[in-house]
């Protein structure tokens, strides 16, 4: 399954918008009934308002009613060279989507655990995300997730 995940993040990465950067990203959300969901960068001319994968990936997540259902995300990346995604450094995920994924995570009262792979995959990195994000400040801290 795992292998799955992130072949399909890597799909996603394919169709990202990155003409700023040129570094491709795609993002697939495993959720519990076994479905995937996947999302790719997206940016803006406006450079600061581009949109990670992971926030496309998890919004569509949403957009199906599903966000209490996340498992587990991949993330790939790499330099855009002649539409071939490169490079052998495994991409983890910014701040701002740590603190996107973890909303889900504590919804879903579930460690969401998350794959950070290279472009090349030669390397596969697996985290949980309470450790890519410890102590976080999240929706239990305002009452709202229903623990009963
Ligand atoms: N990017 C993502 O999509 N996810 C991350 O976790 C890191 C960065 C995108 C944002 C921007 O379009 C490009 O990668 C370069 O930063």
């Amino acid at each position: 399954m795992t292998q799955a995940l992130i072949h399909a993040a890597r799909r996603a990465a394919g169709n990202a918008y990155a003409p700023y950067s040129r570094f491709a990203v795609g993002a697939a959300v495993l959720l519990a009934d076994g479905s995937i969901v996947t999302g790719c960068n997206f940016e803006n001319a406006s450079y600061g308002l581009s949109l990670c994968a992971e926030a496309g990936a998890l919004a569509a997540v949403n957009a199906q009613g599903k966000l209490l259902q996340i498992r587990e995300i991949a993330i790939i990346g790499g330099r855009l060279d002649q539409q071939e995604l490169q490079g052998s450094a495994p991409v983890r995920p910014c701040g701002r989507c740590r603190q996107l994924m973890t909303e889900a995570a504590q919804l879903a009262l579930c460690d969401i655990i998350v794959h950070c792979a290279s472009a090349d995959l030669s390397v596969v990195e697996k985290y949980l995300l309470s450790d890519l994000l410890p102590l976080p400040f999240g929706p239990s801290d305002l009452g709202a997730v229903q623990d009963d």
